[in-house]
């Protein structure tokens, strides 16, 4: 798979078979994604990789939270601006129009939209995710670091035939993936990431992007 295809094929994906990622190969992406660059080469990622019983812990403990009603994690870092501008704005909506959209849910049914968001704690079945923290200290070029890293195992998650989905949405629940990964003090999760084999019943959402011209300014002298 050439980086092109890989770059297209890749979308956040939000139903997985069961079918089990093996360890040779979640080593093998990440061993290659450790290639990814990062400002004076100091690769401000911390990555947990979970599978099996302690998957299955994790995502029994966030649905027995969500069913109890128990309130998310305080945010440890600002997911979005408090008041988000234009073209931000539009393009975060036309993005829940489009997904909430395909699964037939209206605009204003923020009930159903909070039971298919609940997928996320589930990880849209996937058999394997992974968690990434960044040091407390670290400021935004750092977590830009953490971004750049993160498309990399995306991209060679492609290569190998897997997809995913980056959720921040387990910020939410920092506490109970801390109970099971119990990472040391000062590191804040930054988000997970789901891990597996498309469950391809549950449809290919491609979500439009900004015209080229809207982010990309060439000067050029013409
Ligand atoms: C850092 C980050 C966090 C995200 N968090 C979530 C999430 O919690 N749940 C989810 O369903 N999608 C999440 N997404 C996926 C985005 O919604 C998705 O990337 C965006 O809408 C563009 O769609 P595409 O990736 O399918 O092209 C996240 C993406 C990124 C980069």
């Amino acid at each position: 798979m050439d980086v092109y295809e890989a770059v297209a094929s890749r979308r956040a994906v939000r139903g997985f078979t069961g079918r089990p990622v093996p360890r040779q190969t979640l080593e093998r992406v990440l061993s290659a994604a450790a290639r990814a660059p990062s400002g004076s080469n100091i690769q401000p990622w911390h990555t947990y990789v979970l599978t099996g019983a302690p998957l299955a812990e994790l995502k029994k403990r966030a649905g027995e939270r969500l069913a109890s009603g128990d309130p998310w994690d305080e945010p440890e870092y600002e997911q979005y601006p408090p008041a988000l501008k234009s073209p931000y704005r539009e393009r975060r909506s036309a993005f829940g129009e489009q997904r909430y959209g395909a699964l037939g849910i209206a605009r204003e049914d923020l009930e159903a939209r909070q039971r298919a968001a609940s997928a996320n704690w589930d990880c849209f079945g996937a058999p394997a995710a992974l968690f990434c923290y960044i040091d407390r200290e670290m400021g935004s070029p750092q977590w830009a670091d953490v971004g750049m890293y993160l498309q990399t195992v995306m991209l060679l998650l492609r290569a190998e035939g897997l997809h995913s989905c980056p959720q921040m949405a387990w910020a939410k629940f920092r506490r109970t993936v801390a109970e099971i990964l119990s990472p040391p003090d000062g590191l804040i999760l930054f988000c997970g990431m789901s891990i597996g084999f498309e469950d391809v019943t549950v449809g290919d959402l491609r979500v439009a992007r900004a015209p080229l011209g809207e982010t990309v300014t060439f000067v050029d002298g013409r």
